[in-house]
């Protein structure tokens, strides 16, 4: 079985002394595959003190150069050492406009760099409450398969984040979990790509990571808020190894 997979996304946080301290106290765990996300000013300051954890970004152009005001495309992460890009987060779809099929194009974008896009899915409160989680999760992975190709899908890794359990400190829990990381794993498997790693992510913290990382079709987590604490994103890297 693959290592776990733990990515810390830093959203819009941190300072140059802040980080400094951060990226001391972080570092890689055996058996475990780690990486931050971090806002693009701070990666280059990222590249050079990270310790054995890899790199990565929020957010990416689908644009690859030219008249685009404020865009950064997927060969400049690359160029600055990210192997990893989220795309589709819930909060840049929300609040951002980002749409189904803008996220397959940023995915592609990534893809063409070399890149790992962390394809975020997940369904709303609302959405969940009628019964839709797994239709509104398929929608939004079809959506990128549509743009990239299902041959590119096993490069692809998918993160379900339910927009209820962001920074609600309410994860869900390891039976709502599974019923989607089963239905996601079938929908990948499906069009041949049963290898992507299936990220869970919400609400992730210290005292719940190890019950979410043992459950079935879970390959580890995106982790928000927990990813600013270095003694939480470690014993969250931890938790990770002890269930792989
Ligand atoms: P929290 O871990 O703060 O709930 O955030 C999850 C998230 O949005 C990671 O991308």
């Amino acid at each position: 079985m693959a290592q776990k997979l733990v990515v810390g996304n830093w959203k819009l946080n941190g300072s140059l002394a802040a980080n400094e301290a951060l990226f001391g106290a972080i570092g890689a765990v055996a058996g475990v595959d780690a990486a931050v996300c971090v806002p693009f000013p701070y990666l280059a300051q990222a590249a050079s003190s990270l310790r054995g954890l890899a790199l990565g970004a929020q957010t990416v152009s689908e644009f690859q150069t030219g008249a685009y005001t404020g865009e950064v495309s997927a060969e400049m992460l690359a160029e600055l050492g990210c192997r990893y890009v989220i795309v589709g987060h819930s909060e840049r779809r929300s609040l951002f406009g980002e749409d189904d099929a803008a996220v397959g194009r940023k995915a592609a974008a990534a893809l063409r760099a070399g890149l790992a896009p962390i394809v975020c899915v997940g369904e709303s409160l609302a959405e969940r409450e009628a019964g839709r989680a797994l239709d509104v999760v398929g929608r939004q992975l079809d959506a990128v398969s549509a743009v990239i190709g299902a041959s590119a899908l096993a490069r692809v890794v998918v993160a379900y984040e339910p927009v209820w359990a962001i920074g609600t400190g309410r994860a869900a829990s390891v039976d709502e979990a599974q019923v989607v990381h089963a239905g996601i794993r079938g929908w990948l498997a499906g069009r041949g790509a049963a290898a992507a790693r299936v990220l869970y992510g919400g609400s992730v913290k210290a005292d719940n990571a190890a019950a979410l990382f043992a459950t079935p079709g879970i390959d580890g987590g995106l982790i928000g808020g927990a990813s600013l604490a270095a003694r939480d994103f470690m014993a969250i890297c931890r938790a990770a190894a002890s269930g792989a």
